[in-house]
């Protein structure tokens, strides 16, 4: 049986830059049938640190030029964007809109036994405190100890994930938290699965480590279930990425955050987005 035409449509996934692509690896392998459209804003990567009003018109931008290619559903594969523009866009948009920041935190309080969660992310993540409130409206009486670690994106991203200095780094920003006594780690920024291992040996065995990509694809795959939105099993998916700088860094890096062959990337502007977004 053939769904509706919504069904056919692609899921719409933007990040700041490179990095969302371990979101878009969780959502291929959640959901092979689906078509994507990744967006990764490379020409103005990091929002990190860049301030709540910057990073929301650049969403705003980003959610504009996917909306023209007629996307399903909208995924904030950034931790940075989620945490600051996500209101912003649900208001705008009429599709549903899956930010990175409320799968991790509900993850979080379901596996947590001690009710101590740590959580790391960029400068801008932790400093709106999003995983905090979030954390904290399903579950008030759990204490949430967070910490940024701007460091671990260029380690990341230059392929450092087990060498000396990323050990070291990972001592400098966790050794607090583990003796602190937290239980479980949310991974509050796009870059940090690929460092799982590091993350990991500073916070021991004991310590969960929470994949908010992970979560995020299975939050995908329940609304497009529920809506009945999603493409027949037996297709195959295609995907299709924009970034906004030239493509050659972000393949080269990008092969290696998807875990696989990254296709056609085109290189575009967003000049036409910069208006005041109509509700679609
Ligand atoms: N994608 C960003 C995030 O998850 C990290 C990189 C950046 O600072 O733009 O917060």
């Amino acid at each position: 049986m053939r769904g509706s035409r919504v069904s056919w449509q692609a899921i719409g996934i933007f990040d700041s830059g490179v990095g969302g692509l371990t979101v878009l690896r969780e959502i291929i392998r959640a959901l092979p049938q689906e078509d994507t459209i990744y967006f990764g804003d490379t020409a103005r990567v990091p929002y990190g640190s860049k301030s709540p009003d910057t990073v929301i018109r650049y969403a705003q931008e980003i959610a504009s030029f996917l909306i023209k290619r007629d996307i399903k559903l909208l995924v904030v594969a950034c931790n940075t964007a989620s945490a600051v523009a996500l209101p912003t866009l649900r208001k705008l948009l009429s599709i549903p809109v899956v930010g990175v920041i409320e799968p991790g935190a509900k993850r979080a309080v379901d596996v947590t036994h001690s009710g101590v969660v740590g959580v790391i992310g960029t400068s801008g993540t932790i400093r709106s405190s999003a995983y905090s409130r979030a954390i904290k409206r399903l579950n008030p009486s759990i204490s949430v100890l967070a910490r940024p670690c701007p460091l671990f994106v260029p380690l990341a991203e230059e392929g450092w994930t087990e060498n000396e200095v990323t050990n070291i780094t990972a001592h400098l920003y966790l050794d607090e938290l583990r003796d602190a006594g937290v239980d479980t780690l949310v991974l509050g920024c796009t870059h940090y699965p690929l460092l799982k291992k590091a993350i990991a040996a500073v916070m021991g065995p004991e310590v969960k480590l929470v994949d908010s990509a992970e979560e995020t694809a299975r939050t995908v795959a329940t609304i497009l279930q529920e809506k009945k939105m999603l493409r027949p099993p037996a297709e195959q998916g295609n995907h299709h990425y924009y970034v906004t700088d030239i493509p050659a860094g972000f393949i080269r890096v990008g092969n290696r955050f998807l875990g696989g062959k990254l296709g056609d990337v085109y290189q575009v502007t967003l000049d036409d987005c910069r208006v005041t977004m109509e509700k679609s």
